[in-house]
């Protein structure tokens, strides 16, 4: 399996565990030996990967003394790189787990800076924005989507389960980054930040409507889409 965007904090090893429990509980039903898991953890190159390593050797302990002989064995690997690009060979892997990584786009839409600054005032889509920087954005989530779904790495049969920010309205945004994006024009009033800066500065972030994740699982043709559910979650979770 392969953890896309796994960070490095409390919930790095959460899914692995999980993902070990089900296999684990399985096995004992079907009355057959555990199998070994080999899990992928992958996130940007400029991830804490060190302190991941230095919390196996605890983890694989846990592990024995939780789940005890009656399961496998687990061999954990950090794959730094993109997961817009390529990481694993094609058809190694069975299961592709990905959560709160998504909305982050490859890049900005370049074409917000090419000629004049198209989103100013804003570092991301805000109810201010003019329509073509909700187009752009769209756009370069459907061409980053669109890569990611390519997954020739899965054997076929395999699965994807995803989570990530997603937008009720694709018109109506309510997104914490355009409250950010609120007190760094403050700021601007302030004379701390110039206010070209700003207006040139846009976050690689798009947190997509149901139906545009639904169009691009479609247009793109690798995936059958099982399961698309969608919570709420506050800004304020203290
Ligand atoms: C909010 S954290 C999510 C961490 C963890 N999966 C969780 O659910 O708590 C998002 C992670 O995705 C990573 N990420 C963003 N874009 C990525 C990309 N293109 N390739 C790999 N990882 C990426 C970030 O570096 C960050 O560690």
């Amino acid at each position: 399996m392969a953890d896309l965007g796994c960070s490095a904090g409390p919930n790095t090893l959460l899914v692995v565990s999980k993902v070990m429990d089900i296999i684990g509980t399985k096995s004992q039903k079907l009355n057959r030996p555990p199998p070994s898991l080999q899990a992928f953890l992958n996130d940007l190159p400029g991830n804490d990967f060190n302190t991941i390593f230095k919390s196996l050797p605890s983890f694989y302990k846990k592990l024995e003394n939780v789940k005890g002989s009656s399961f496998g064995h687990c061999f954990i690997t950090a794959v730094p790189g993109s997961f817009y690009g390529r990481l694993f060979p094609n058809n190694s892997l069975h299961f592709v787990h990905s959560s709160y990584a998504l909305m982050w786009l490859s890049e900005a839409p370049k074409q917000l800076v090419s000629k004049e600054a198209m989103n100013k005032g804003n570092i991301c889509i805000a109810k201010t924005s003019p329509p073509p920087v909700f187009n752009a954005y769209l756009e370069q989530f459907e061409r980053d989507f669109k890569m990611f779904l390519k997954a020739e790495e899965l054997v076929p049969g395999g699965r994807m389960v995803l989570t990530t920010m997603g937008s009720i309205k694709s018109d109506d945004p309510l997104c914490i980054w355009e409250v950010v994006g609120l007190n760094l024009n403050d700021m601007v009033w302030e004379g701390l930040i110039e206010a070209e800066k700003l207006d040139t500065f846009n976050l690689p972030y798009y947190a997509p409507t149901t139906e545009e994740v639904k169009k691009a699982i479609e247009i793109e043709g690798s995936f059958t889409l099982l399961k698309l559910e969608v919570f709420k979650m506050d800004w304020d979770l203290t």
